[in-house]
């Protein structure tokens, strides 16, 4: 029988005291998802960047549990683009998640599977809710701070990154003169050209 379990998350690093997987995405996990390919494939060439980590507790995927842990983006762009997650449906499209922010200052860029779209601002001590259906991709929008998260989604969520490799998603956030502008994403494939 499972025993009810804590651990610390306290700044300034916010890594939890207690943790199973820690995993590292680099950019070379990332082809096709930056608008600047020029610029992807020479920083690339140069040193696979980690852009993202995430700090995970181990609990059964099944309906009921909650599975929570903490992401961190870290600061970066390739071309004008900011440093992001790769982003994902959640597999079992019907189920939610919540994000609270650590640290740091970014964007949540998010979409339905038909083609709605939203983004929210991150920053520390904001709550989002991404309600069930909703695409999510975090993007560190700070020149030298990480973006960091702490997340909650039910345990059978699963993740479905194939839909948002092939298709992209609908916005992107690029640096125009110092601040973040959200963009038309030229290569998304709207719903009815999929
Ligand atoms: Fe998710």
């Amino acid at each position: 029988m499972d025993k009810p379990n804590s651990f610390e998350l306290t700044g300034p690093e916010f890594i939890p005291s207690q943790y199973d997987h820690h995993i590292v995405r680099k950019l070379s996990s990332m082809v096709g998802q930056y608008l600047d390919i020029e610029a992807y494939q020479e920083i690339l060439a140069k040193d696979d960047l980690v852009l993202y980590e995430v700090y995970e507790i181990k609990r059964p995927e099944v309906a009921g549990e909650l599975l929570h842990g903490v992401s961190i983006v870290h600061p970066g762009k390739v071309g004008q683009e900011y440093f992001m997650t790769k982003g994902h449906f959640h597999t079992v499209l019907n189920t939610a998640e919540v994000y609270y922010c650590l640290k740091g200052q970014g964007m949540m860029v998010m979409e339905t599977p038909e083609g709605d779209w939203a983004i929210e601002e991150l920053y520390p001590g904001r709550v989002l809710y991404v309600p069930p259906r909703w695409a999510h991709r975090s993007v560190n929008t700070a020149s030298n701070s990480d973006l960091m998260t702490f997340f909650i989604y039910p345990g059978n969520s699963g993740h479905d990154y194939g839909t948002i490799e092939q298709q992209g998603f609908r916005k992107l956030i690029l640096e125009e003169a110092g601040q973040p502008k959200v963009i038309d994403n030229p290569r998304w494939k709207a719903p009815g050209a999929r």
